[in-house]
């Protein structure tokens, strides 16, 4: 029998028989500042990068109270965090900056980190993010940002900075020992323009 024929000849349900297929709701988010209550789920979508990935160089899992301490010190810092969420006000994913370096004239310098929940990668939401992170920043008067990424597993993270603007300043080979291999960082940097006729912020 031909395929042609074969396919002819397959039964099909009556309409009102047939299972009635949902369409997919469109993937939507809105973008805050993070809140305290949002530390449980930004811990969760952490955690499961720690556990299951070489992204992080983190081998334990972060606690509650370690993010706590985490966010309490960024806000006081003034430093932008935010986080995505559902209509439903689910999470699904944050970003924030940490200051570089703790010596004084590194002040206009910061790291960013952005994780999404699994379900929530590949849509675009990175981006937007990332995005929203990078115009806070600009508009705290930041004026460069450095991203730190591995050099396994993370070419999603390179691909979205790269696109973002952020340039390939240098490597470092094997500084990082996780799951039995060695590991080399990547880092990125982007210039940020000042928003507007700021003054340079003293120490
Ligand atoms: C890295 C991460 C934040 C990216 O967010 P995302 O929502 O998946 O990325 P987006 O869908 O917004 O994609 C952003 C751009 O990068 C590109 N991109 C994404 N993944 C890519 C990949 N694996 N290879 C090449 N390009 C890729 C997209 O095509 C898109 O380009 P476009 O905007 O011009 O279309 C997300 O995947 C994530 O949380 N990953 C795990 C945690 C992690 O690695 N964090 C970074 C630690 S340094």
């Amino acid at each position: 029998m031909l395929e042609e024929e074969y396919e002819k000849g397959r039964r099909h349900l009556p309409a009102h028989l047939r299972p009635v297929e949902e369409p997919e709701a469109p993937f939507s988010f809105s973008i805050r500042p993070a809140t305290d209550a949002d530390i449980p789920d930004i811990r969760e979508i952490y955690n499961y990068y720690v556990t299951n990935s070489v992204v992080t160089f983190d081998e334990k899992q972060w606690t509650v109270a370690q993010w706590r301490e985490k966010f309490a010190h960024l806000g006081k810092l003034g430093l932008p965090f935010i986080v995505a969420e559902s209509p439903t006000g689910q999470v699904l994913g944050y970003a924030l900056v940490q200051p570089w370096a703790g010596k004084s004239a590194y002040r206009y310098t910061v790291e960013d980190s952005i994780y999404l929940g699994q379900a929530a990668a590949g849509k675009g939401l990175g981006r937007a993010l990332l995005e929203a992170l990078i115009d806070a920043c600009r508009e705290k008067g930041l004026r460069e940002i450095v991203a730190v990424v591995s050099d396994k597993g993370a070419e999603a993270s390179v691909a979205l900075h790269e696109k973002l603007g952020f340039v390939e300043v240098g490597r470092m080979g094997r500084v990082g020992f996780k799951f039995g291999r060695w590991l080399g960082t990547i880092y990125l940097q982007k210039s940020l323009k000042p928003a507007k006729k700021t003054r340079l912020f003293a120490r």
